[in-house]
C-alpha cells in the first residue's frame, strides 16, 4: 500500500511540475479519434486535450474528463465550435474522414476525406497556423499536400511542422519482424520510408535493429505483408471499418515524440511522410529528427539499402507522385 501511494504521489508531482503542451484532436469521436484520445488522456506531457468532432464529443469529452491524470479536456462539437477548439493548440491531430471498406485502397477515399481534411486545414490556418499537424486522415499521400497548398494560400506554410503520420508502418514492420525472429517486439526498429499506401510503402529490413536476415520468399512475403498490413484489417473487420486501435497508438506514439520534443528532449527520430528532395516525389517520408520548432532534421535515406529495397524505392514513385499532384491540384481548383 505504502509503495503504491509513493508511486502515485511522485508521479503526479512530476506530473504538475512538468508544463505540458496543448493537444486538439480533430475527428475525436471517431474509431480512430476515441482511442488515440485515451492514450493522449494518460501522456503526462498533455496539459489539455481539445477534442473535435461533427457529432458525440461532448460524450466522448465528459467520459475522458473523469480519467484522474493532468491533462484537462474540452468537447467542442460542429464547424462552429471548430475555430475555438483550436486557439492555442501546440499540436493538432487529424484523424477525421470516412474509413475503407473491404476491397477498397485509401485513394478512394479521396472524394471524402479530401474536402474534410480541407476544410480542417483551413481552420488550422486560421487559428494555429504554428503548430505542429499530424495527418493521420487517408489518403495520407494526397491529404499531407493538401494541407501544404491550404497552408501556403494564406501565408503561414512551414514545411517542418507538417507531418503524415506512417507509424503504423513502423509498428507493424517492428512486430511482423519480431514475430519472425523472435526479437522483442517493443524494442525492435525497422524504418519504413515512402508514403502510406500499399507499395509506396517502403520497409527497409536492411536496417532493422536487431538485424534480421531472411531468405528471398520470406522477404518478399514480409514486405507485403508490411504493404498491404492495413487490407488485412479492413478484409478482418468486414465492412465495419479499417485499423483504429493500432492506428491510434501509432498516432499517439509519434504524438508522445513531438511531445517530447517540444519538452527540449534530444535526439527524438520518428519517420514522417514530409516534403522532401530526397526522392523526386515531392513528399516522401524518411526518419525525422524532431525539435521544439517540428522537423530539426531529415535524416534522409538510411545508408547501405539492398538492391531488392531500392527497386521497391522505385516502384513506389510514380504512385506517390500521382498521389501528391491529385491532392496539390484537389486544393487549388
Ligand atoms: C492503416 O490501416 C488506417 O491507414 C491506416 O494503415
Amino acid at each position: 500500500m505504502a509503495s503504491m501511494c509513493t508511486r502515485v504521489c511522485s508521479r503526479a508531482l512530476s506530473t504538475s511540475a512538468a508544463r505540458g503542451s496543448k493537444v486538439a484532436v480533430l475527428g475525436a469521436a471517431g474509431g480512430i479519434g476515441q482511442p488515440m484520445s485515451l492514450l493522449l488522456k494518460q501522456a503526462p506531457l498533455v496539459s489539455q486535450l481539445n477534442l473535435y468532432d461533427i457529432v458525440n464529443a461532448p460524450g466522448v469529452g465528459a467520459d475522458l474528463s473523469h480519467i484522474n491524470t493532468n491533462a484537462k479536456v474540452m468537447a467542442f462539437q460542429g464547424a462552429e465550435q471548430l475555430d475555438e477548439a483550436l486557439q492555442g493548440m501546440d499540436i493538432v491531430l487529424i484523424p477525421a474522414g470516412v474509413p475503407r471498406k473491404p476491397g477498397m485502397t485509401r485513394d478512394d477515399l479521396f472524394n471524402t476525406n479530401a474536402s474534410i481534411v480541407k476544410n480542417l486545414a483551413e481552420a488550422c490556418a486560421r487559428n494555429c497556423p504554428n503548430a505542429i499537424l499530424g495527418i493521420i486522415a487517408n489518403p495520407v499521400n494526397s491529404t499531407v499536400p493538401i494541407t501544404a497548398e491550404v497552408f501556403k494560400k494564406h501565408g503561414v506554410y512551414n514545411p517542418n511542422k507538417l507531418f503524415g503520420v506512417t507509424t503504423l508502418d513502423v509498428v507493424r514492420a517492428n512486430t511482423f519482424v519480431s514475430e519472425l525472429k523472435g526479437f522483442d517486439a517493443e524494442t525492435t526498429n525497422v524504418p519504413v520510408v515512402g508514403g502510406h499506401a500499399g507499395k509506396t510503402i517502403v520497409p527497409l529490413i536492411s536496417q532493422s535493429n536487431p538485424k534480421a536476415e531472411f531468405d528471398q520468399e520470406t522477404l518478399d512475403k514480409l514486405t507485403h505483408r508490411i504493404q498491404f498490413g492495413g487490407d488485412e484489417v479492413v478484409k478482418a473487420k468486414d465492412g465495419a471499418g479499417s485499423a483504429t486501435l493500432s492506428m491510434a497508438l501509432a498516432g499517439a506514439k509519434w504524438a508522445i515524440s513531438i511531445l517530447k520534443a517540444l519538452k527540449g528532449e534530444k535526439g527524438i527520430v520518428e519517420c514522417s511522410y514530409v516534403e522532401s528532395t530526397i526522392t523526386d516525389a515531392a513528399f516522401f517520408s524518411t526518419p525525422i529528427q524532431f525539435n521544439k520548432d517540428g522537423m530539426e532534421k531529415n535524416l534522409g535515406m538510411p545508408k547501405g539499402l539492398t538492391k531488392f529495397e531500392e527497386d521497391l524505392i522505385n516502384a513506389a514513385l510514380p504512385e506517390l507522385q500521382a498521389s501528391i499532384k491529385k491532392g496539390v491540384e484537389f486544393a487549388n481548383k
